[in-house]
C-alpha cells in the first residue's frame, strides 16, 4: 500500500485572527515499506502534517490518500505514537496494549495473542500487569509502541516519540526501533527535530523550512538499515547529518530569535 499526500496545505487562523500558513504545496508519497524521516525546526509544521496525514486534522488544500490491493473493503489502519506519553493510566500495560483490539472487536484469544505477541517484541515482558506510573519514561514509550504495533497498521505515524527521554535511554530505544521495524517492515512517517536521529532511521529524510511549512529537500539515506552506527559508515553518516544540518540552520537560527 502506498501513501500519497497531494499538494498540503494547511492555514491556522491564530487567537488575533491572523491567518498563518502552517504547510504549503507538500507533495510525496510513503512506499511500502518506507521508513520516512519529517525534520525541521521548531514551528515548521511536522505535527501539522503528521496529524493531517494520521487524519486527525484536516487539510485546507490538497489531500492524503492510500493506493493499493483492498483498500475498497476496508480503511487503512493507522498506528499512532505521541510525543505525550498517551497512556490510560487506569489500564494496565496489557490493557493499554490490547485497548485498540478490544476496539475492533478481536476475540479474547486473538488479543492474548497479539498482545503478549507485540509485549514481547518491545521488551516489556513480565509488566503485563503493571500500570503506567509504575513504569520508566522509556517503558511507558515502549508501551505506546506496542499499542500502536498491536493492531498491525498499514501506516505507524511516529510524533517524537523519544524525545522525553535521557540521551541513552534514547539512543537504546532507536536502535530498537530499528530491530522492530526489521521485523514488521511497517511503512512509517517519523517526526523528529534531531538530525543524527533522521539519518540512522530513515530511508528518505524529507526537509521542511519554515513560516510556511514547504519541502525544502528529499535526501535518499543511502546506508545499511542495520549497521549504518558502525565505524566504515561514519564519515558517510556525517555527511548526511551535516548537508541536512545546512538545509536547516538559517530557519533553526530564525526559530531561535522568535522562541
Ligand atoms: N491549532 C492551531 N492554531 C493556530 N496555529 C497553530 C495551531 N497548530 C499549529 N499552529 C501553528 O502552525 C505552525 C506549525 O506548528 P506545528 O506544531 O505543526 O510545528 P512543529 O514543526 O511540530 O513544531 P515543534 O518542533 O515545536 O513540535 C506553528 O507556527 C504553530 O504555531
Ligand atoms: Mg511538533
Amino acid at each position: 500500500m502506498k501513501i500519497v499526500i497531494e499538494n498540503v496545505g494547511k492555514t491556522f487562523v491564530d487567537s488575533k485572527k491572523k491567518e498563518v500558513i502552517a504547510l504549503e504545496n507538500i507533495s510525496f508519497s510513503i512506499s511500502e515499506e518506507e521508513f520516512i524521516v519529517l525534520v525541521g525546526p521548531s514551528g515548521c509544521g511536522k505535527s501539522t502534517l503528521l496529524n493531517i496525514v494520521g487524519g486527525l486534522l484536516s487539510p485546507t488544500t490538497g489531500s492524503v490518500y492510500f493506493e493499493g490491493e483492498g483498500l475498497d473493503s476496508k480503511e487503512p489502519n493507522l498506528g499512532i505514537v505521541f510525543q505525550e506519553i498517551a497512556l490510560f493510566p487506569w489500564r494496565t500495560v496489557y490493557e493499554n496494549v490490547v485497548y485498540g483490539l478490544q476496539e475492533r472487536k478481536l476475540s479474547k484469544a486473538e488479543q492474548r495473542e497479539k498482545g503478549q505477541h507485540y509485549i514481547d517484541m518491545v521488551g516489556l515482558s513480565g509488566f503485563e500487569n503493571a500500570y503506567p506510573k509504575q513504569l520508566s519514561g522509556g517503558m511507558k514509550q515502549r508501551a505506546g509502541i506496542a499499542r500502536a504495533l498491536a493492531i498491525e497498521p498499514d501506516l505507524l505515524l511516529m510524533d517524537e516519540p523519544f524525545s522525553a527521554l535521557d540521551a541513552q535511554t534514547r539512543t537504546l530505544m532507536q536502535e530498537e526501533l530499528l530491530t522492530i521495524w526489521n521485523r514488521t517492515k511497517l511503512s512509517t512517517l517519523y517526526v523528529t527535530h534531531n538530525i543524527q536521529e533522521a539519518v540512522y532511521l530513515a530511508d528518505r529524510v524529507i526537509v521542511l523550512s519554515r513560516h510556511p511549512g514547504k519541502i525544502k529537500d528529499i535526501i535518499d539515506i543511502d546506508l545499511p538499515k542495520i549497521g549504518r552506527n558502525d565505524e566504515e559508515y561514519r564519515m558517510q553518516f556525517e555527511q548526511y547529518a551535516d548537508d541536512i544540518w545546512q538545509l536547516i540552520r538559517h530557519d533553526a537560527e530564525e526559530a531561535l530569535k522568535e522562541a
